[in-house]
């Protein structure tokens, strides 16, 4: 499987230039054309005909079934005719031009975190990223999230990433009732509003993707987006196992390779802060070892 890299993103030729049929017409047509009264004023201008306003997207290609390195392909879009995302770019490049480019999608509104990529050198989602129609002579580049295995084109492997987030056992564990039965568990408005801000999470990796900790060490490090689920299970009053997750999280590598950069906050897709909850752990156990 391949690896990106940071430098890749920089480095990539685009070898394989897929220049489309689609040919700019010229900008003379148009969009607009002012009609003369007879008294010589302008009359209110009439659209007669939409220009084609293309904007070309580069996309990181790479399928492992064929023995080539990864290369970028070039794809033209006409604006006029597409969605304002990116992920509609990208839609309608796999439906009108290419039905070999492979990407993760589902909700197209912000809430599934699949979309997650790299877009003009920030980590983002493709669904809530608005295309750049101002720009048109500045083609849009598209990577897979950095530092991530890739399964193909645009796709990366999340197995590490959600066996983290499995490891820090992100389910509610509290007393049952002593029958055995799962009981109600009441929490009041203000702890459950210590839960703002975290419980938002779509786990799209935006972050963790973005930490250069994470980079180096994703084996060990858990990162930024898996630590701030681990302390939205720690504030949560209705969990009774909150001085174990601390304890569990206590190690050089898993919570310590955090140096406070905060890349992760800043790309953020949902405005959330897991620098800051990242901050909150390493306050809370420095205090439960008073
Ligand atoms: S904290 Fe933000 S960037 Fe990180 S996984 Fe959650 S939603 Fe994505
Ligand atoms: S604050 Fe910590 S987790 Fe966030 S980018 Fe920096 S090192 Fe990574
Ligand atoms: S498609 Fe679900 S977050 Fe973008």
């Amino acid at each position: 499987m391949n690896r990106l890299s940071s430098n890749m993103i920089g480095s990539i030729s685009a070898r394989h230039v897929q220049l489309s049929r689609l040919t700019l017409r010229s900008l003379s047509t148009s969009m607009s054309a002012s009609t003369l009264k007879e008294d010589g004023a302008t009359a209110a201008s009439v659209p007669i005909q939409n220009a084609e306003r293309i904007k070309y997207f580069k996309v990181y290609r790479y399928d492992p079934e064929h023995n080539q390195s990864p290369y970028l392909s070039t794809y033209p879009i006409d604006l006029n005719e597409c969605g304002p995302m990116v992920l509609d770019a990208l839609l309608k490049i796999k439906n009108e031009q290419d039905p070999t480019l492979t990407f993760r999608r589902s909700c197209r509104e912000g809430i599934c975190g699949s979309c997650a990529m790299n877009i003009d050198g920030g980590n983002t989602l493709a669904c809530l990223s608005y295309i750049d129609s101002e720009n048109l002579e500045k083609a849009t580049k598209i990577y897979p999230l950095p530092h991530m295995y890739v399964v193909k084109d645009l796709v990366p492997d999340m197995s590490n990433f959600y066996e983290q987030y499995r490891s820090i056992e992100p389910w509610l564990q509290a007393d049952d009732k002593p029958d055995g039965q799962v009981g109600e568990h009441l929490q009041t408005r203000d702890d459950r509003a210590k839960l703002d801000g975290m419980y938002e999470c779509i786990l799209c990796a935006c972050c963790s993707t973005s930490c250069p900790s994470y980079w180096w060490n994703a084996d060990k490090y858990l990162g930024p987006a898996v630590l701030m689920q681990a302390y939205r299970w720690i504030q949560d009053s209705r969990d009774k196992n909150t001085q174990q997750r601390l304890n569990a999280l206590d190690d050089a590598f898993k919570l310590y390779r955090c140096h406070t950069i905060m890349n992760c906050t800043r790309v953020c897709p949902k405005h959330l802060n897991p620098g800051k909850a990242i901050a909150q752990i390493k306050k809370k156990l420095a205090h439960s070892k008073k």
